[in-house]
């Protein structure tokens, strides 16, 4: 993808990545990712901000190099040291031998580390608030700690009113063609959004949050995070699917996540739906663990306001698809949800929710429900199931209400 001027001597040189499959190695890529890099001219000054994984870098430095053919770049402004955005540093470096690095004093930390840039006279180091004048033009930095790692932060150009944003506000999709948000079709950007923050930045909601009130009264006109579409028309949607994100607000609906063997399980799961649906709740997604990608399975928990879990007992422990997603739900330390457990056993009864059960007492989500059956759902279990969606649906009314109560 080639460079382009996205706002007054302010420039789009990031690039595209196509080939890789899984995100940190984890999380699929349907769509691809950007890692986006910007260059800002002042008249003195030009920085670059951030760089690219080195697996993209040769199109990077293209880009760079189309931009600034003659000019040299000054500064290299790191708001965040993971090496998607981080990798091509040494290749910057090697290309632009007098440039400086700005960052925070943890960001110089993992330069050293991780690129081996031990001289101290390469950096100057800003805290938060401070500025750094390119003649005409200043940025300002604010430092957003665990959004998404210890040394992220922000770079604000005040008289653009121009917010790079590092992970914040990010999505996965590749950028196809365009970049700007009022250019493109955001729809699949948008829903890949709700994957991005909560597979890759969910534990850390408090930060964000803080990150979120730290910028309150700025005036910002356009954000560019380091991945998807820079934001311009759309700024309010994805600050306010951030900030719900962050608070741990969810929307309505029920996500039924279960591990069947046989189709057992399965089918009391399907027959789970049926009852909610009954019952009138309208948005109900199905996920079998163990074919759905645990990718899209944490996003669905992560959004939406009711949890349900179930399996087949598993050598006397739970299903282990089931673990694994319990697991991704404790790392990202999702809370505020109603939780409902249920479980099928043949010789062992009581593993499945009992285990569940106390998972949730650890992590403070209490259970509102739960159901056991023993191997097959017949016409007594079939009326305990609908009785457990009538109690899971009692529990989303009385959420609903306190929620109400307390806004
Ligand atoms: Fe896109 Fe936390 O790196």
């Amino acid at each position: 993808m080639d460079a382009r001027e996205i706002a007054k001597e302010i420039y789009y040189v990031g690039v595209n990545d196509r080939v890789t499959e899984l995100f940190e190695a984890l999380w699929p890529l349907p769509y691809g990712v950007s890692y986006n890099s910007y260059i800002v001219r002042g008249s003195d000054k030009t920085a670059l901000i951030d760089t690219v994984k080195i697996d993209e870098v040769r199109q990077f430095l293209d880009n760079v190099k189309g931009v600034e053919q003659k000019a040299l770049i000054d500064y290299l402004v790191i708001n965040h040291m993971e090496p998607d955005h981080s990798g091509s540093i040494p290749e910057v470096l090697a290309n632009f031998p007098e440039i400086k690095i700005i960052g925070n004093r943890q960001t110089v930390g993992m330069v050293k580390g991780f690129c081996g840039v031990h001289d101290d006279a390469r950096f100057i180091v800003v805290n938060d608030g401070d500025t750094v004048d390119l003649g005409g033009r200043r940025l300002k930095f604010y430092l957003t700690p665990m959004v998404h790692w210890p040394e992220t932060m922000m770079t604000y150009v005040e008289d653009e009113k121009l917010l790079f944003s590092g992970d914040a506000f990010g999505t996965f999709g590749a950028l196809d063609g365009n970049v700007i948000d009022c250019e493109m079709d955001i729809s699949t950007y948008i829903e890949e959004m709700y994957r991005y923050y909560s597979n890759i930045v969910g534990k850390y909601g408090r930060f964000v949050s803080n990150a979120l009130a730290k910028l309150k009264g700025t005036d910002i006109r356009t954000i560019c995070p380091t991945h998807g579409p820079v934001w311009r028309d759309h700024i309010n949607e994805v600050i306010e699917i951030t900030r719900r994100l962050a608070a741990y607000e969810s929307e309505p609906g029920v996500v039924i996540v279960y591990g069947s063997m046989y189709g057992n399980t399965a089918e009391a799961a399907n027959a789970l739906a049926s009852e909610l649906a009954a019952l009138g709740v309208r948005k109900i997604i199905l996920h079998n663990a163990s074919h759905s990608s645990m990718s899209r399975i944490i996003s669905d928990a992560f959004r939406y306001e009711a949890i349900v879990v179930g399996g087949a007992t598993y050598s006397m422990r739970l299903f282990p698809k089931i673990e694994e997603f319990l697991i991704a739900m404790e790392t990202r330390e999702i809370k505020n949800k109603v939780f409902a457990a249920f479980g099928s056993y043949t010789w062992a009864p009581g593993v499945t929710v009992n285990k569940i059960s106390e998972y949730a007492e650890r992590m403070k989500l209490p259970l509102d429900a739960s159901f056991s059956f023993k191997q097959k759902l017949d016409a007594d279990s079939r009326n305990a199931l609908r009785e457990f969606a009538r109690q899971i649906v009692n529990a989303i009314e009385v959420r609903e209400t306190q929620s109400k109560a307390n806004a």
